[in-house]
């Protein structure tokens, strides 16, 4: 890993994340986890202020260590949280051991989605839930062209982001059931702002 990937990108992700307008998605997500939770690429904590009971304890996943040194000074009072350096793609957690897992602005930027997805069927148990709040593919032909166009370029610059990813699609693909979607642009360039925010059942 260069510097740039390192020490720079960390930087640019939580200062991505630090965006006001992200807040009510985390609230609302974050708000409909419970019991034992795992979190994919937790990045540098900006859910974590937000888990509250029925959560009990929450597994924060993540590949990158600079970005979990930065979670793990961010606020979670009373909410157990382990730090597990990890990938989606191989989640170090037993099947069906978890009753909640949260993705929020992560499924963009994982390498291999459609195996993290599967993994996050196997450790979900029966009648849990994958919370998730994710932007991706938009439905407007203009913007999916300036999405699937920038995208290359985004991607090298953004530690792999996709802007193109039909992410409910993804879900469905993976084998879950998705129970509630909701979808629309936040405020900022559309090809970067089209979101999916909802829940879906391991099936
Ligand atoms: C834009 S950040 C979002 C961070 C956090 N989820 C949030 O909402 O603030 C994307 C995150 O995906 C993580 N990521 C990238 N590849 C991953 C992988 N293979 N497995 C798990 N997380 C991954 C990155 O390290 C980064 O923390």
């Amino acid at each position: 890993m260069g510097f740039y990937s390192e020490t720079i990108l960390p930087k640019l992700c939580d200062l991505a994340m630090r965006n006001k307008d992200l807040v009510p998605y985390r609230k609302r997500v974050i708000g409909a986890a419970e019991g034992r939770v795992v979190e994919i690429g937790v990045g540098s904590g900006r859910n974590l202020p937000f888990y509250r009971s029925p959560v009990k304890q929450v597994l924060a996943l993540e590949p990158a260590p600079n970005l979990i040194a930065m979670a793990r000074r961010a606020q979670h009072p009373n909410m157990p949280v382990d730090f597990i350096t990890g990938s989606a793609e191989a989640i170090p957690l037993d099947n069906h051991s978890v009753d909640t897992v949260v993705t929020t602005w992560t499924l963009c930027s994982i390498p291999q989605a459609a195996t993290a997805l599967a993994e996050m069927r196997r450790v979900l148990r029966p009648g849990g839930r994958l919370l998730f709040a994710e932007h991706g593919l938009a439905p407007d032909k203009n913007v999916r062209r300036w999405q699937d166009w920038l995208t290359p370029a985004w991607s090298r610059i953004s530690g792999g982001c996709h802007l193109n990813r039909p992410i409910q699609l993804m879900i469905e693909d993976a084998g879950f059931r998705v129970d509630r979607v909701e979808t629309g642009y936040m405020p900022g360039p559309k090809p970067m702002t089209y979101m999916y925010e909802g829940s879906a059942s391991p099936g």
